[in-house]
């Protein structure tokens, strides 16, 4: 049966410049690189520059992805952003994106936090398998040092800036796991724990005040664990196939430990897990397609390979899905 299916035709990412250290931590709160390496594998992370917003970041690494799928921005007619450090209130990110790349068409953000690339994906796959985009550009972007309370040491040495995006285009596929494109999805939200991982401010609770991150560290840890682990089963059932036919596994990148233990309890092989958590951090929306790009600038992703995306974060929210490159 022939289907239309979601293909990813590029891949693009983007670091702002300026690197923090984890030594550059111990001058600001009472931590150490023994501490933070040994507790979370994360040794840098990049930070965006003054003046420079979420939008700047999600061009750059648009720009990217764009060259590497051969189109141009007036192919695009629909960008999707996934952030949870919009510019502004509103316009959506995605509407800033559009101007400042030139583009027409529909353009909205997607605020799932960590988990918002997936969740973004999915909306874009239903656009573009449905005939209503002809190319779509995906983007996690995130300037998180804005929201990070730079005295909270369990929380302040998390986090990073950085983009990520893919070009999305049709493609037509005969409906089973051979296709190349998206093959499946799974995404839940549990919004009775938003205790648990919350920034405390924004136009209800705090007027003019866009809040810091609130984090109940350990107990986000077990939940990822568990929850990422169930969705990517999900996902994996749903795309029809087993777990050996897993080529990467390229996971939001929150903390080592996490990246390990959901790995082990799937019982995928270590050395097919994706990490770019000791040089990024945590870029929350942005890490998926961030790793992701890095992997297939050095060669590891090849066309045809099978890779599996997962993360976890506010909401709770948490996801997983199937990609055929
Ligand atoms: N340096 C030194 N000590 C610290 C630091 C730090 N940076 N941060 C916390 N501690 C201390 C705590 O104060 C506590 O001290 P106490 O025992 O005297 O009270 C001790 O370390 C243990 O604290 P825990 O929170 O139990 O430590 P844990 O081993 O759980 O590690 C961490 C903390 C790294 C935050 C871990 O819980 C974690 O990574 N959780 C996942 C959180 C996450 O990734 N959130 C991002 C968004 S959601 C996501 O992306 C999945």
């Amino acid at each position: 049966m022939s289907v239309i299916r979601t293909a990813v035709t590029g891949i693009g990412g983007y670091l702002p410049e300026q690197v923090l250290t984890n030594a550059d931590f111990t001058r600001m709160v009472d931590t150490s690189d023994e501490w933070i390496v040994e507790r979370t594998g994360i040794k840098q992370r990049h930070k965006a520059a003054e003046g420079q917003v979420t939008s700047d970041l999600a061009v750059e690494a648009a720009k990217v992805a764009l060259a590497a799928s051969g189109r141009d921005i007036s192919d695009i007619d629909l960008i999707i952003v996934a952030t949870t450090t919009p510019d502004m209130t509103f316009p959506s990110t995605a509407s800033i994106v559009q101007a400042k790349m030139g583009a027409k068409g529909a353009a909205f953000d997607v605020q799932a936090v960590c988990s918002g690339f997936v969740y973004a994906l999915s909306v874009a796959d239903g656009f573009v398998a449905r005939g209503l985009s002809k190319a779509a550009l995906v983007i996690g972007a995130e300037v998180m040092s804005r929201i990070i309370d730079y005295t909270d040491r369990g929380t302040c040495i998390l986090f990073g800036d950085g983009a990520g995006a893919v070009v999305l285009e049709p493609v037509e596929g005969q409906g089973t796991s051979a296709d190349r494109g998206i093959l499946s999805f799974d995404l839940q939200c549990d919004g009775t724990k938003t205790d648990l991982l919350y920034v405390d401010g924004g136009v209800f609770e705090n007027n003019n005040h866009i809040g810091k991150i609130r984090m109940v560290g350990n107990q986000i840890f077990r939940h990822a664990v568990q929850k990422i682990a169930q969705a990517t089963e999900a996902a994996i059932e749903k795309a029809g196939i087993t777990h050996d036919d897993v080529d990467w596994f390229v996971p939001h990148q929150a903390n080592q430990r996490i990246l390990d233990g959901v790995a082990d309890k799937l019982g995928l092989d270590r050395a097919k897990v994706v990490s770019t958590v000791a040089n990024h951090a945590n870029t929350s929306a942005a890490s998926i397609p961030l790793a992701w790009y890095e992997a297939t600038k050095d060669g590891r992703i090849k066309t045809g390979d099978l890779v599996l995306i997962e993360a976890l974060g506010g909401g709770l929210t948490w996801a997983a899905a199937a990609i055929r490159v």
